[in-house]
Order: structure tokens, then sequence, then C-alpha cells
């Protein structure tokens, strides 16, 4: 027997977010590519490198909605796209790192280690990937069943990684900081939104024993 909403969730909602998990990547390699009249403006490589940089945490951002918007409608189908916005937000932030390498630094393997070394907001966003690569190599079923209530914990590493992505977004903006803050912001919601779910759960948990008794 199939869950409610399972077909929905399967066959038209998880093709509808792959093709807008896809959409910026085919936007940037047609414009790199020239195709289809697509502009990348006068500064190609910074326009890619951006892009990539904020549709990775776009789509970091864009996960962490999955668990408020479960509980908000009581749907568990939304669980379903979960995983598939994790690795997108992974292909995205890796992409921005080797176009970094290959491209922005064309391979000068000097200047890529003195700039993470260095340059305080490389070396958050540098931290930020690292810590993404063991989420992003444990996002298997297989690997879920393995590490039972280890994967949880693991996973919620996926905070700390937003939160550095934010800031090492907050410390390379030159002038107007209003974009980073908005990010900011939102991660502050989804946080607080967590925060007060578990605060939650556990004055029920406190109060169960004795409702119980009564
Ligand atoms: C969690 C990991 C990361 C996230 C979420 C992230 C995100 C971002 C964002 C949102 C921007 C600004 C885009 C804009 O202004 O529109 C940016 C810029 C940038 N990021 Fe990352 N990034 C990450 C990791 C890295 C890594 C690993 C490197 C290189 C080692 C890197 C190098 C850069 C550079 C060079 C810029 C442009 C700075 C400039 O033009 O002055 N980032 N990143």
């Amino acid at each position: 027997m199939t869950a409610p909403g399972e077909g929905l969730a399967r066959f038209v909602l998880k093709p509808l977010v792959l093709a807008g998990c896809l959409a910026p990547f085919a936007w940037l390699a047609a414009g790199a590519a020239g195709l289809g009249g697509v502009s990348l403006g006068a500064n190609p490589v910074e326009e890619i490198l951006h892009s990539l940089g904020r549709w990775g945490l776009n789509f970091l951002l864009i996960t962490l909605c999955i668990t408020p918007l479960r509980q908000l409608t009581g749907w568990v189908q939304w669980m379903r796209l979960r995983r598939m916005l994790g690795l997108t937000a992974f292909f995205y932030i890796l992409g921005h790192f080797l176009f970094y390498v290959l491209v922005d630094q064309a391979g000068d393997l000097g200047v890529i280690v003195e700039d993470v070394l260095k340059r305080p907001y490389i070396t958050l966003g540098f931290t930020g990937l690292l810590l993404l690569l063991p989420l992003a190599l444990t996002s298997t079923k297989g690997a879920m069943r393995r590490l039972g209530r280890r994967w949880q914990r693991l996973h919620r590493l996926v905070y700390v990684v937003a939160a550095l992505g934010c800031i090492h977004f907050y410390w390379q903006v030159k002038a107007d900081v209003r974009e980073p803050l908005l990010y900011v912001g939102a991660l502050a919601l989804l946080l607080g939104w967590r925060w007060w779910k578990h605060r939650d759960r556990l004055s029920h948990a406190a109060r169960a024993p004795f409702e119980r008794a009564a």
C-alpha cells in the first residue's frame, strides 16, 4: 500500500524539483558556451564563480526548509526531496571550489594554499566544503541504515556548514552587506524554528509522566 501523496511526490514533485535543481547549472553552462542567447555579463568568470557559490548556499538553506515544511503541513512526503536538495547544494559548492581552483586561479597551487591559509573568508569556505564531504558520502540509504542514530548526529553538521557559508559570503562582500545579512536572517529563522521545536519536545516529555498519572 502506498502512503498518501506518495505518487504525487515521486512522479510529479520530485521531477519538478530535479529540474529546478539543474536549471541554474544549465543556465551557466549555456552562458559559458554562448548558447541560447544567455549572457554572463562583462566578467563571466566572476559571474560563474559567484553564481555557483550563491546557488550552493541557496540549496543548503532550501534543504533546511524541508523539516519545518513537514512539521507545518504534516505531509511526510516532503522528506523525499531532502537528499536530492542536499546533494544539489554539494554539487554547486564543489563546482564553486573547482571553478575557483581550475579557472579563477588557473590551478596555481601556491596561490590557492596561501588563500586558504591567509584569507579568512576562504579559510571558512574551505572548512565548509570539508565538513560537507562526509555528509555527501553518507547520503545513501545504506549509510543511513549502517550509522543509525549516529547518522542524524553527523548530519547536524549541515547547520555549521550553512553558518560558515553565510559568514564566508558576508566577509567577501566589499560594501553592501544587505544580501548576506538576508541569508544570515533566513538561517537564524530556520535555526530558531528547530530550537523552539526541540524545547517543545523536551517540555512535552517532562509533562508526560504527570499527565499519565492524572
Ligand atoms: C560551504 C561552502 C561555500 C559556500 C556556501 C560558498 C558560497 C559563496 C557565496 C554565496 C559567494 C558570494 C557570491 C556572490 O557574491 O554572489 C562566494 C564567493 C566566493 N567564494 Fe565561496 N562558498 C563556499 C566555499 C568556498 C571555497 C571552498 C572556496 C575556495 C577555496 C571559495 C571561494 C570563493 C571566492 C574566491 C569567492 C569570490 C570572492 C570575490 O569575488 O571577492 N568558496 N562563495
